[in-house]
């Protein structure tokens, strides 16, 4: 049965950590339901990892909305959350209740992800809250502020710069958020913000003290190897079986040796092929 904030909330209480992934497409979000994921995040780094970007500003609504609904039908029974691409809630309060409306009625999902904490974000999440769409706040590494950031780097490490992370989350939390997902801080960090939340926080990048962790999959997967964050732990090398898959193919195919003309190839009768042999003879 496909869990909601309050199984979310639950957890917590119960001690019990939440795993969170994310998907982009149809067959990756069935086997994720089906290994029993928590949550699923339709990414918009899915930007870089499916459509080969090299950063997530590109990417647009109709793009995470058709992920969105792909992943919808892999994993029906999943809390999905869809991330609000690049300039998609930056403009105004209705731009961004109308383009978070589009996950929850377009694409099935459970909630919505935006980044930041700067007085206009604020407003977005409260907005949207009241709207009565569940927001994710995005604090610490947030992609769509690298440029401010000065690149994709930790944050909050030191005394001043994690303190001002944690009135962030206080913040978003008090906007009206059901969760904050926080990336790339010290562990001490991710622990405090923890500590100090009524809601789930959810951690990437943000060590082992959060309420639940999320990977991009394809990292710990080993198919995405561009680059690997500090963070990542790879749990298969599906890059590799890609390859060596693909590359035995092209070798069978050169060599002959694929298609078997048995075993996967479609049989004729022996008398069917006998007149088709004559027609054949006939028509030349
Ligand atoms: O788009 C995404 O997958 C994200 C993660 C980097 C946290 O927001």
């Amino acid at each position: 049965m496909k869990k909601t904030i309050l199984d979310f909330n639950r957890m917590i209480e119960e001690g019990e950590k939440i795993t969170y992934l994310t998907a982009y497409d149809y067959l990756t979000a069935k086997y994720q339901e089906r290994a029993g994921v928590d949550m699923i995040l339709v990414g918009d780094s899915m930007g870089m990892v499916s459509l080969g970007y090299d950063t997530t500003f590109p990417v647009t609504m109709d793009d995470m909305i058709r992920a969105c609904q792909a992943v919808r039908r892999g994993a029906p029974n999943t809390f999905i959350i869809g991330d609000m691409p690049y300039l998609s809630y930056q403009i105004s309060d209705e731009q961004a209740v109308e383009n978070a409306g589009r996950f929850v009625k377009e694409a099935g999902c459970d909630a919505i992800k935006l980044e930041g904490c700067t007085p206009a974000i604020t407003s977005r999440v409260r907005a949207i809250s009241e709207a009565g769409i569940l927001a994710s706040g995005h604090l610490g590494l947030t992609p769509q502020f690298a440029g401010q950031l000065g690149g994709y780097k930790a944050q909050g490490k030191t005394a001043d710069t994690a303190l001002k992370l944690l009135a962030q989350a206080a913040e978003i939390e008090q906007a009206g958020a059901a969760m904050i997902l926080v990336e790339g801080v010290p562990s001490i960090v991710g622990k405090a913000m923890t500590e100090r939340a009524g809601i789930p926080i959810l951690g990437i990048g943000a060590g082992s003290h959060t309420h639940g962790q999320l990977l991009i999959y394809a990292d710990m997967v080993g198919m995405y190897d561009n680059f690997t964050p500090k963070f990542v732990k790879k749990y298969a090398n599906v890059g590799a079986e890609l390859l060596r898959g693909f590359e035995d193919y092209i070798k069978d195919v050169r060599s002959g040796s694929f298609p078997d003309d048995v075993e996967h190839t479609y049989s004729i009768s022996d008398s069917e092929a006998k007149k088709l042999k004559e027609l054949l003879e006939k028509n030349k």
